[in-house]
């Protein structure tokens, strides 16, 4: 049986908005081995590591041009009194960490450490302040602790912990899923008190921060219309307010129940189907989101963040369930492939975007060894690699005047891309999980020169990598592109993912 041939038209000469690199952020919670063994091992580990940090993890992530990373928390962030994370590490008291595991946390990776660990990767921190157990005045001191210059109490304070300067911070959480974790509050509750926090988190000389509050739980439009209802309150529908710059929301592809998503490893045609199903609704929820922000906020001033993604599976066997610890396959991949194709096709509202969670815990980049301590990148690091191009780059449309090939309503064919410094990124994938298909690119307004091609795929769905075989899942050569009189022909092998640069004119 011949090929699927999907034509697609991109007119290179038409940029659309602008990806924002930030969709490609990063989220690292106190959470099972995420922190402690995964960024952070303490100055005294054989691990070669700087003021704690493991330098392995660091340059891995350097790769990818990671562009943000945000912290504490996730629930934990509600939870979290950051003076108990400053000054020297014996001094500092623990606390126990309830969310997750129940485990005892000393504190030992704090302020300081966070802000090391973003200088080591180039990214920017975006810090989640505890509006469910904290205070208005304990947030407030943070900012002040962090970016105020000259003197002032908190000031001061930095100073005798080591730190003449202030930082740079842009990115401030106001919470953390204030419905469930962050507080159990109602839409109405939570506005006020995003409001109250956000007005005291100030803007200390020249820093300016981007408050980003505590969004809805997947598809609940109406908390997200009972924040944006506050802009207009305030009395002025049109410009952004001081207290937040933006609202978040968050969703996980979970093919299962909460009690059992499924396992990472072991799955049927079916469950991955259905789980690639789950991670295109992201879709639908984005849309809807941005609707609503569209009617309060029609000059698009106000950000749309989706500050936890990616997929949630059973724990691995074996592993303690409250520390979230999961392999990484092929559908993975997929997964995150999807999900970025859908993130470009919004880069006039959505801002930001942060997959959960960076080590060790749920759909991960990096997973270490605590026995052997060996790092394996997952398939998932390659996808953010072979996508980096896109990183602040202009979205450019695709049009598919055939439509996709479908497998119910999941298309099975998706489409992105962009340009940027004279070079042109089109990422590919093909969800089908046994039909190769032809994609016949019609290249509109511009040639491309230089063309190269990689491709992400493997033998088996189930296919992952471990610390034995840690390439069983990597990015490779991919020669099965052709040139024609519009442009040029990939061949997608089935359940792959490709990427096609090349160099306009
Ligand atoms: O990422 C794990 C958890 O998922 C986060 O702590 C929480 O915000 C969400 O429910």
């Amino acid at each position: 049986m011949s090929d699927q041939v999907v034509p697609a038209v991109i007119n290179l000469d038409v940029p659309g908005p602008v990806i924002s690199r930030h969709l490609y952020g990063h989220f690292a919670e106190h959470l099972g081995r995420c922190i402690y063994g995964g960024f952070y091992v303490g100055e005294d580990s054989e691990i070669p590591n700087e003021g704690g940090i493991r330098l392995d993890v660091v340059e891995a992530l350097r790769a990818l041009d990671i562009p943000n990373l945000r912290w504490p928390g996730g629930c934990f962030a509600d939870e979290y009194h950051w003076m108990d994370g400053i000054g020297p590490k014996q001094d500092r008291p623990s606390m126990v960490n309830t969310h997750w595991g129940n485990v005892e946390e000393n504190n030992h990776f704090g302020t300081h450490e966070f802000m090391a660990l973003c200088e080591l990767l180039g990214a920017e921190p975006y810090i989640s302040g505890n509006v469910g157990s904290g205070t208005v005045r304990e947030m407030s001191d943070w900012v002040e602790y962090l970016t105020r210059d000259g003197d002032s109490p908190m000031v001061r304070l930095r100073k005798q912990n080591g730190r003449e300067e202030p930082w740079k911070i842009r990115f401030w959480g106001l919470g953390n899923e204030a419905w469930g974790c962050g507080g159990n509050m109602s839409a109405q509750q939570y506005a006020a008190e995003a409001r109250r926090f956000g007005t005291y988190c100030r803007d200390h000389g020249g820093n300016k921060l981007y408050r980003i509050a505590a969004g809805a739980n997947s598809a609940d439009y109406a908390w997200t219309e009972t924040l944006m209802k506050q802009l207009g309150e305030l009395g002025c529908a049109y410009r952004p307010q001081p207290f937040m710059q933006a609202l978040s929301f968050h969703y996980y592809t979970i093919p299962g129940t909460w009690q059992d998503k499924g396992d990472a490893t072991v799955f049927d045609t079916d469950d991955y189907y259905r789980t690639l199903a789950k991670a295109a609704y992201v879709d639908e929820l984005i849309t809807g989101h941005a609707n609503v922000m569209d009617c309060y906020d029609p000059g698009k001033h106000v950000g749309l963040v989706l500050d936890e993604w990616g997929t949630w599976w059973n724990v691995e066997p074996g592993t303690n369930p409250g520390f979230l610890y999961q392999q990484n396959t092929l559908r993975d991949a997929l997964v995150a492939s999807l999900h970025f194709d859908i993130f470009h096709r919004h880069a006039d509202r959505l801002v930001m975007a942060n997959i959960a969670q960076t080590v060790n815990v749920l759909q991960a980049m990096i997973l270490t060894d605590p026995d052997t301590k060996a790092l394996v990148l997952t398939p998932t690091y390659h996808v953010f690699e072979m996508n980096k191009g896109h990183q602040d780059a202009a979205s450019l449309r695709v049009d598919l005047p055939a439509g996709v090939p479908a497998r119910e309503t999941l298309a099975t064919v998706s489409l992105s891309a962009s340009r940027k410094d004279g070079k042109v990124l089109v990422s590919l994938s093909n969800l089908d999980a046994g039909a190769p298909a032809d994609v016949e690119l019609d290249l509109r307004g511009g040639a491309l020169s230089g063309v190269r091609a990689r491709i992400l795929t493997a033998g088996n769905l189930q296919d992952h990598n471990t610390p034995g075989a840690p390439d069983t899942i990597a990015p490779r050569a991919h020669d099965q592109v052709t040139a024609t009189a519009n442009g040029l022909r990939v061949h997608l092998p089935a359940h792959s993912f490709i990427t096609v640069e090349g160099r306009l004119g």
